[in-house]
């Protein structure tokens, strides 16, 4: 559903230098999708989301939204486009002088919905949607920072659109806000079926709801691909360090020579990962009952990244090579992968 080829972004800055924002961007992104692009400051997440709405103009290729180059709409298309593609912000971006039931109804007014009385059913529905019934009357400085990302939430969708544009949307949001938040874009995913993308500088709201991902660095997408796959084998040295610096899949990016159990490995340090239903079959006690070799866990995780199950293991084996060679092999045989990391 959406296509972006060969991207290019360059800004010219106040010195009249030229910033590459981005390069080379290649995406295709499917219809229903959750789809996160996740990167650190400055790596070009809020240009890119930018161009699939045009809030931004590319300074070089296409951006296709079911088949068609949007980059070369005139201004009819342009309309047209805003209302199939809505958006929500860091930072609410709402209106302070206006009601929330208000808010929502703005971009119904715009977009020239001349019936009030229809309207009003509309904003209504939006309201139960996002969970403000009782909210309509209120103005925005009088709610929650979860509440304001609501009617944010309830105001982009209001005319229906096919996808949503998420910048950053929970990055104000306290931990438990963040969860309720996107526990409602999933909600409205499946509901709706509409397609997500967000941005975000944050594992854990890409690890809850995304699908896929692309982690973006220095304006290049450096690598993609289902969440659980790239979060748990990491490739790009930029993906390893976010993975290390989450608690959680820790042991993705374990690097046993700064570790605190240095000097105290005897064995072999191996790390298991596996994804799916293997998770939840007893194999490694199979596996370890008719092993000659001594097994001491270090350090792992059993969970789940949005619907699939994984878990991850950080294991000393001790034993004969042969013995050890043998583990190997029953692994392999039930597609849990291993490493060697010492
Ligand atoms: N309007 C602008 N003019 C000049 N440089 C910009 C502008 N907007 C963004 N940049 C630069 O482009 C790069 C990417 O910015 P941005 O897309 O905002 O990154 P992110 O959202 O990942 O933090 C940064 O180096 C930023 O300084
Ligand atoms: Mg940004």
């Amino acid at each position: 559903m959406i296509r972006i080829e060969n991207l290019r972004k360059t800004y010219r800055a106040a010195d009249g230098r030229e910033v590459e924002a981005l390069a080379d961007i290649e995406l295709e992104i499917g219809a229903g999708e959750v789809f996160g692009i996740i990167g650190r400051s400055g790596a070009g997440k809020s240009t890119l989301i930018r161009t699939l709405n045009l809030l931004e103009r590319p300074s070089a290729g296409r951006v296709l939204i079911d088949g068609e180059d949007i980059t070369t709409l005139d201004s009819e298309g342009l309309y047209a486009l805003r209302r199939r593609v809505g958006m929500i912000f860091q930072h609410f971006n709402l209106l302070g002088a206006k009601t929330v039931a208000d808010n929502i109804d703005w971009p119904l007014k715009a977009t020239g919905h001349t019936n009030a009385a229809e309207r009003a059913v509309r904003v209504k529905e939006l309201l139960a949607l996002v969970g403000l019934s009782e909210q309509g009357h209120k103005y925005p400085s009088q709610l929650s920072g979860g509440q304001k990302q609501r009617v944010g939430i309830a105001r982009a969708l209001a005319n229906r659109p096919q996808i949503l544009l998420c910048d950053e949307a929970t990055s104000a949001l306290d931990p438990e806000t963040t969860q309720s938040i996107l526990r409602l874009l999933l909600d409205i995913n499946r509901q709706l079926g509409l397609t997500i993308v967000l941005i975000t500088h944050e594992m854990q709201v890409i690890r809850t709801i995304c699908d896929r991902v692309a982690v973006i660095d220095g304006g290049r997408i450096v690598e993609s691909g289902r969440v659980a796959d790239v979060f748990l084998h990491p490739r790009h040295p930029v993906t390893r360090s976010m993975v290390a610096q989450s608690d959680a899949l820790a042991a993705a990016s374990f690097d046993p020579a700064h570790a605190y159990m240095k000097d105290k490995l005897r064995g072999t340090l191996v790390r298991l990962t596996y994804i799916g239903d293997v998770t939840y079959q007893p194999i490694l006690s199979r596996i370890m009952a008719g092993a000659k070799v001594q097994i001491t866990i270090l350090q792992g995780e059993v969970s789940s990244i949005k619907d699939v199950p994984f878990g991850q293991l950080l294991l000393e084996l001790e034993g004969s090579e042969d013995d050890i060679r043998e583990v190997f092999a029953e692994l392999d045989r039930h597609q849990i992968h291993h490493e060697v990391l010492q």
